[in-house]
């Protein structure tokens, strides 16, 4: 497959598609190769959808709402910024990062959470909280959707192949892209599902057979805030090891499609597979729950 053949990059709207779309459509895909089958029935239920293709179409839903109108309230949601300072000291703490006011992704993740879980709601309330869920999992894996430093690396401009970007694009978009050798901007499902098989192969026998079932031990539903904070430092703690390693000076203005893009990678790489595991854990924890709480005589 030629890249050339490919328009590389979704940025149209800069900045409205996190990981590009094509990452959260792949995190969408590893996590229904993962969920139990009463999951996939239950969501594909919620979500209206009986496809193979039910959480993957309704993993970008987030970014395409969040500047109308009605989504100005969840722009906060995507992130929480840490405010640490890279490359001496990274860390996210919830009571000094996460707006009090406006929120964040880690207090997102435990709203969305309640929502789901609450059979008192409307349907339509409950997919929407699923939605937010499928898209904020994949978000909370992004490096820079958990620091602070110049509004996570917008402010910062590089080089990649030669093209102008904002750093936080490269780590949402351009690296996963030319990772898997270019992405069709209309149509990227098909190389996401590619893309997904492959990771998924990976977790379970590959090179992240070993460690998958360690991705998952944090998560505990009785407690959102603490499993999304336990996520949320893995990936901020690369912003000082590949994303800032030698402060946001020495890469102001490079070109960074090679030896950076190189390190760079196999994070972006282990942390889509990690989203997706995550994600299907939370999913069977979320709908093995509500099971459990259905009274034997509703059914
Ligand atoms: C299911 O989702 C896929 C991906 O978004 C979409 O193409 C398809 O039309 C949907 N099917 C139904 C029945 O809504
Ligand atoms: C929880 O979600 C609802 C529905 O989207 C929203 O109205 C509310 O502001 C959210 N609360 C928090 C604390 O994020
Ligand atoms: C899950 O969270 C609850 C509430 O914080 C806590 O009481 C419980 O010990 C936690 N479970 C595990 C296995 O950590």
């Amino acid at each position: 497959m030629k890249a050339s053949s490919f328009i590389i990059g979704a940025a149209a709207v800069p900045g409205a598609l996190a990981w590009g779309g094509f990452g959260h459509i792949t995190v969408g895909y590893i996590a229904s190769n993962f969920v139990s089958p009463s999951t996939t029935t239950y969501l594909q239920t919620l979500l209206r959808n009986d496809t193979s293709d039910y959480l993957a179409g309704v993993a970008t839903w987030a970014d395409s709402i969040r500047y109308t109108k009605w989504g100005r309230f969840t722009s906060d949601f995507h992130f929480i910024d840490a405010k640490d300072s890279p490359p001496q000291y990274c860390g996210v703490d919830f009571d000094r990062d996460c707006k009090k006011d406006r929120g964040c992704v880690v207090s997102a993740l435990h709203n969305y959470t309640t929502r789901l879980l609450d059979t008192d709601l409307r349907a339509s309330e409950r997919a929407i909280a699923a939605k937010f869920i499928i898209h904020f999992i994949g978000d909370i894996h992004q490096p820079l959707h958990t620091e602070n430093v110049e509004r996570g690396g917008n402010g910062i401009h590089v080089l990649f192949d030669g093209r102008n970007y904002n750093l936080h694009h490269v780590w949402d978009t351009s690296i996963a892209e030319k990772l898997v050798g270019g992405v069709r901007r209309r149509g990227p499902y098909p190389e996401a599902k590619r893309w997904a098989d492959e990771l998924t192969h990976e977790i379970n026998e590959g090179k992240y057979a070993s460690e998958s079932i360690e991705w998952v031990r944090s998560a505990n539903l009785s407690d959102p805030i603490a499993t999304a904070m336990s996520w949320a430092r893995i990936g901020n703690a690369y912003v000082c090891t590949h994303v800032l390693p030698e402060g946001p000076d020495a890469i102001r203005g490079q070109e960074l499609g090679s030896d950076y893009y190189e390190a760079a990678a196999p994070i972006i790489e282990v942390q889509v597979a990690r989203a997706g595991f995550r994600l299907a854990a939370w999913l069977d924890l979320i709908v093995t729950s509500l099971k459990t709480q259905e009274a034997p005589g509703d059914l």
